[in-house]
C-alpha cells in the first residue's frame, strides 16, 4: 500500500517538558555542543559549495545524500541538540544498554550526543553512504572521541543485526514506502530491541500508524523555546522534533523454570 494512503491512526501527542527536564535536556544539550565544538570549528572552516539549501524533506535528502560535508556544517549543531533533548527524555531505558546501533549515521549526530553523554556504552553507525560514515569517523577522531563502529550498508534490513538499542535520527524521511513498511515490520520482529526514532512530527506519525497495536511504543512531538547559551551557539532560538520510543517487550532467552 502507498504510505501517502495510509491514515495515520495513532495522533502525536505534544509533550511539554516540565522545568527540571528541560534544565536536565538543557545541560545535556549544552554539554554535547561543548564536546563537538572542534568538529563544528572544522566543518564552517572549509569553503562552502555552491549547493542550494532548502528546509524541505527533499531539499534535506539530496543534501545528505550528495554532499555530506555540507549537511553536517548546516545540521551537525541543531541535529545534536534535538537529538540530546530526545534522549534525555527517554534516558531512564537505555543508560544500561551495552550496545546502541544508529541507523542512518551521517556525520553522527546521534551518536556525538550518545558518546558525550553515555559512558562504556558500545556504538555502531550503519549508513549507506561510505563518503559520510568518512566523515563521521573523521569529526570524532577531531573531538577526540573513539569513533563507534561503523558499517556501510542498506537497511532497513540491517536493523536485523544483533543490537539491543536502536535509534534513527532524520532517516525515515528519506525511506521510500516500501523500506518504511519493511522498517516497521523488522521493529515488530526485534521485540527483544528498544528503538528511539527522531524526525518530523508528520513523519513519526505515519511511521507510527504502520507499526501494529501489539507493539507498545510512545510517540510524541516537542517544541520548545531554548535559552539565550543555547540558542546562540546552534543559531535557532526554539526546536521542534517528533520522537517515537519503543521499549523491549520480550527477551531472546526464555527463563528457566
Ligand atoms: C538526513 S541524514 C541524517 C543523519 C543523522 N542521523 C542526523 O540526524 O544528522 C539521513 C542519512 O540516512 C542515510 N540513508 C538514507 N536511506 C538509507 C538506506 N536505505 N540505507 C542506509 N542509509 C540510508 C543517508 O545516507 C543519510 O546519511
Amino acid at each position: 500500500m502507498a504510505l501517502s494512503r495510509i491514515p495515520a491512526r495513532r495522533l502525536i501527542q505534544s509533550r511539554t517538558l516540565d522545568d527540571i527536564s528541560k534544565k536536565r535536556a538543557f545541560d545535556a544539550a549544552l554539554s554535547a555542543l561543548g564536546r563537538v565544538g572542534a568538529a563544528a570549528h572544522y566543518l564552517q572552516s572549509l569553503p562552502p559549495s555552491k549547493v542550494e539549501h532548502g528546509s524541505s524533506p527533499h531539499a534535506i535528502k539530496h543534501l545528505s545524500n550528495d554532499y555530506p560535508v555540507e549537511f553536517a556544517r548546516a545540521y551537525l549543531l541543531k541535529n545534536v541538540v534535538k537529538c540530546a533533548l530526545a534522549g534525555e527524555i527517554y534516558s531512564g531505558h537505555f543508560r544500561n544498554t551495552r550496545r546502541i546501533i544508529d541507523l542512518g549515521t551521517g556525520p553522527g549526530t546521534f551518536l556525538f550526543s550518545f558518546a558525550s553523554s553515555l559512558k562504556n556504552n558500545e556504538f555502531v553507525g550503519i549508513d549507506r553512504n561510505y563518503e559520510a560514515l568518512r566523515l563521521c569517523a573523521y569529526l570524532f577522531r577531531l573531538v577526540r572521541l573513539s569513533p563507534p563502529l561503523l558499517i556501510c550498508a542498506s537497511l532497513p534490513e540491517a536493523i536485523a543485526s544483533g543490537g539491543m538499542f536502536f535509534t534513527a535520527s532524520y532517516l525515515l524521511a528519506e525511506l521510500a514506502d516500501h523500506e518504511l513498511v519493511r522498517l516497521a515490520q523488522l521493529v515488530t520482529l526485534r521485540a527483544d530491541a528498544q528503538f528511539l526514532v527522531v524526525d518530523y512530527p508528520e513523519v513519526i506519525a505515519r511511521f507510527s500508524s504502520l507499526i501494529p497495536d501489539d507493539r507498545f511504543h510512545a510517540t510524541c512531538s516537542v517544541t520548545t523555546d531554548l535559552p539565550e547559551e543555547l540558542s546562540s551557539r546552534m543559531g535557532d532560538d526554539h526546536v521542534s522534533f517528533g520522537a517515537l520510543f519503543a521499549p523491549a517487550i520480550a527477551t531472546r532467552y526464555r527463563a528457566i523454570s
